[in-house]
């Protein structure tokens, strides 16, 4: 037998910045998403006789942290027998989104319907966190909060059940040589800034707001608390008591610079970044295409995408 889901990733508007205990990866804060329609992860997965085997895009391909999230699966599921994972990841590897995000999520959602366990997303969403925090978000379509909780049980994601709208998000991305720091990593050096506790505090604060904006389908407020909290969480790295560092290069800077620009001229944009130096811009489907012209005239060299509100997870069958 053989099952396979497919997952999209998402784009935290309140990020996850920081961990409170790293083993059941509790995050310090809750955080709310959108689920991107345009990029996602298909994850087959089969029973075989031998020893976990990964194939990612039709390569053989090995990675110690989806090794020890099957080895955690199995203390907490009852063991089960070895499986073949074949992954196709429709994530633009340089777009700065995390792929880890839909891998966890799909993965998770494959290996317990293999396995004939019927799991619903919140019980799914509590596995895939313990692979990658952002992946308990990718369960649900449209947005989402994964609550932090204090405990195993209480640190799960669920839909907001957001009314429909016509929100969109450019992603531009900025090539860059520079040395990356991982999510974890980064989270780990942020949390040593003098401004972490009071980060932690407007977060909760943000994240209540950015409810009431997404009841009420104002993209605007939506884009006004992302960027706040988004560019809070970037000034924590640059803080940082230990290893201070960024994600931000040049074009990084100019690309922030062509987005205040674009919102005085009344477009609506507002930019939000993750582990990397891409910015997302969350905008409206009516405005994307306007955004994406404006800067590939100012910028020839620069990748853009477009991406959508997207669904949540799904199975063949
Ligand atoms: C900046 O989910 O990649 O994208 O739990 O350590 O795997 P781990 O971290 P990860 O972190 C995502 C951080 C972020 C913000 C967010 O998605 O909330």
């Amino acid at each position: 037998m053989t099952t396979t889901a497919t997952a999209h990733t998402n784009i935290a508007l309140i990020k996850y910045w920081g961990k409170k205990d790293p083993i059941l990866n509790l995050p310090t804060t809750s955080s709310i998403s959108l689920t991107l329609n345009e990029f996602y992860t298909r994850t087959t997965v089969s029973q075989n006789a031998s020893a976990d085997e990964l194939l990612i895009n039709g390569q053989p391909f090995d990675s110690q942290r989806i090794h020890r999230f099957l080895d955690m699966l199995r203390d907490t599921l009852g063991d089960f027998a070895p499986l073949t994972v074949a992954s196709e990841n429709h994530v633009p590897t340089g777009a700065g989104l995390a792929s880890s995000a839909s891998a966890f999520a799909a993965l998770t959602g494959a290996v317990t319907r293999e396995l004939g366990l019927e799991l619903d997303n919140m019980t799914l969403s509590r596995l895939a966190r313990r692979g990658s925090g952002s992946a308990s978000r990718s369960f649900y379509g449209h947005f989402a909060i994964w609550h932090e909780g204090h405990d195993d049980a209480s640190s799960f994601a669920e839909s907001l059940h957001a009314p429909d709208m016509p929100i969109a998000l450019v992603v531009a991305e900025v090539s860059t040589a520079m040395k990356k720091v991982g999510s974890t990593e980064g989270m780990r050096r942020a949390a040593t800034s003098p401004d972490y506790a009071t980060w932690v505090q407007n977060s909760a604060a943000q994240l209540r707001d950015m409810q009431a904006a997404i009841q009420a389908s104002d993209i605007e407020k939506i884009g006004t608390i992302a960027e706040a909290n988004a560019l809070a969480m970037h000034d924590l790295n640059r803080t940082a008591r230990l290893d201070p560092f960024t994600y931000f290069t040049n074009d990084t800077t100019d690309i922030l610079t062509l987005v205040a620009d674009m919102r005085r001229q009344g477009l609506l944009a507002f930019a939000t970044l993750d582990a990397g130096p891409n910015v997302k811009i969350i905008t409206t489907q009516a405005h994307a295409p306007l955004i994406v012209s404006q800067l590939q005239a100012a910028m020839p060299d620069l990748h853009l995408e477009i991406a959508t509100s997207g669904a949540g997870i799904h199975y063949d069958d």
